[in-house]
């Protein structure tokens, strides 16, 4: 093993070589320009699982963009881990912010900045890695490896979810891996044991059937824009709690060993509200800020447009206006049924002046997996060796939503050993990643296969 890992150390500069590459792709899954992008991204990550050794590798279409998968199945009797990743990335708007080109990766203070680079094109190439680490030290793997890695997580993972219901055959182990969520703290060896689902609706609202003067008819009809802020604003109470009627029906409280986990993590919400730029902290009254991100569901608007929004001044109301509004869900809310209750309540809202449209986005279940999974405990055991410090656990608040599918339909352990920060702009500008979470992170794989295996 010591010389897997050696090899893992030796060889980080052409690992990080080829990241570059990979990070050069522009794979934007959600615009339709960037399709031939998406094809050089799921031939890319074909050649390297090759490149690795896995002995069959094949790009699968559907019906959107191409998965691609690779197996190895040379370890008869030996469990089989199912490596799952992305290699689409989020937009980079706005690229006014990006001090280098989003698509030109380049190295700073042992970080490599580019989209994609966290989330999730650095992590799933951790994976790469470690299997090719092996094959080229001793020649083959300790067990059987399966990689399913695709191309629209960032759009929601809807033909991902269909191949897996009709490939369950092809998918079939004992258990996920999954690198595509974050460690607590920088160095800090970490396990995700729970992810939030969501909700992503649209609402639009319509006034008068065309644009006017707002001189002429400002103050006899319904101003759409006024309309919907005064709708959105009324989605909170003065507590922060969101006032959807039966919103918090379904929602699973912490458990006391949770909540004692949280006071030993002891984060500092000082630094987190520092970090972030803002003087206060804001949320759900009673909660903290960890409780506020594990384990309650929350509302927001995503972004908001109507009207006259360009330079300079047009004295108008509009005809339309609307948002997008994500709702944040913790086991064990469904998100249809939240979606619904949704929509019930913004018409129930709104004044009859206006018309209301509300359209279900995209959803996703939220995640929970048990701790005393044998998976869970090989992948706390095989990050203790390669951080050399105890593993944490925690939850998270982003989403996976192809998680429980996994769990559900393949009936396998999922486990999250994510290594990326919070705080390394996944979704944003200057999105980077740290490189020796990079290395750490092979060396972590590495050891998770050996510890399985056994
Ligand atoms: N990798 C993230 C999810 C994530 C980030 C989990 C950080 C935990 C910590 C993933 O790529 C993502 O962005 N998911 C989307 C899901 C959505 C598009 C269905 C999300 O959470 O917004
Ligand atoms: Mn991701
Ligand atoms: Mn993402």
């Amino acid at each position: 093993m010591q010389e897997v890992i050696n090899f893992i150390v030796n060889n980080q500069d052409s690992y990080i070589a080829e990241l570059k590459e990979f990070l050069r792709i522009p794979s934007i899954s959600t615009t339709p320009e960037n399709r031939g992008d998406i094809k050089l991204a799921a031939e890319f990550v074909a050649a390297k699982l090759k490149n690795a050794g896995m002995s069959r590798v094949e790009i699968m279409e559907t019906e959107g963009h191409p998965l691609v998968y690779g197996e190895w199945l040379g370890a008869p009797g030996k469990p089989t881990v199912l490596i799952y990743g992305h290699y689409d990335v989020q937009p980079v708007d706005p690229i006014e912010l990006w001090t280098d080109p989003p698509f030109e990766p380049v190295v700073r203070d042992g970080k490599i900045y580019a989209r994609g680079a966290t989330d999730d094109k650095g992590q799933i190439f951790m994976h790469i890695k470690s299997v090719e680490s092996f094959f080229k030290v001793e020649g083959s793997l300790p067990l059987n490896v399966k990689f399913i890695i695709e191309g629209e997580e960032e759009i929601g993972s809807h033909n991902l979810e269909v191949f897996i219901s009709n490939n369950t055959e092809l998918l079939k182990c004992n258990a996920v891996l999954i690198s595509d969520t974050a460690l607590y703290d920088e160095g800090v060896p970490t396990l995700t044991y729970g992810l939030r689902g969501l909700a992503y609706m649209e609402v639009e609202v319509t006034g008068p059937n065309r644009d006017l003067h707002s001189g002429t008819f400002g103050g006899t009809v319904g101003n759409p824009i006024n309309v919907l802020a005064m709708m959105i604003a009324k989605l909170h109470d003065k507590n922060g709690r969101v006032t959807i009627p039966h919103f918090y029906d379904e929602v699973l409280k912490l458990t006391k060993k949770e909540i004692i986990n949280i006071k030993n993590l002891k984060l500092s919400e000082k630094k987190y509200a520092k970090e972030l730029g803002v003087a206060e902290l804001e949320g759900e009254k009673g909660f903290s800020t960890l409780e506020r991100i594990w384990a309650r569901p929350t509302l927001d608007c995503n972004g908001i447009i109507g009207g006259f929004t360009g330079k300079g001044a047009k004295t108008v109301i509009p005809s339309k206006a609307s948002a997008k509004i994500s709702m944040r869900l913790v086991p064990n809310q469904d998100p249809n049924k939240i979606a619904k209750l949704f929509a019930k309540h913004i018409k129930a809202i709104a004044p009859k002046s206006v018309k209301v449209n509300v359209t279900n986005l995209h959803g996703g279940l939220p995640a929970l997996t048990p701790l005393e999974d044998k998976a869970t405990v090989a992948a706390a055991s095989a990050l203790e060796k390669a951080f050399g410090k105890k593993t944490v656990f925690i939850r998270e608040g982003g989403s996976i939503p192809i998680v429980t599918e996994f769990s559900k339909k393949l009936k396998a352990q999922v486990v999250l050993m994510g290594l990326g920060l919070n705080t390394e702009n996944l979704h944003s500008p200057n999105e980077h990643f740290n490189l020796n979470h990079f290395k750490l992170g092979i060396i972590s794989s590495a050891y998770f296969l050996k510890e399985y295996s056994l």
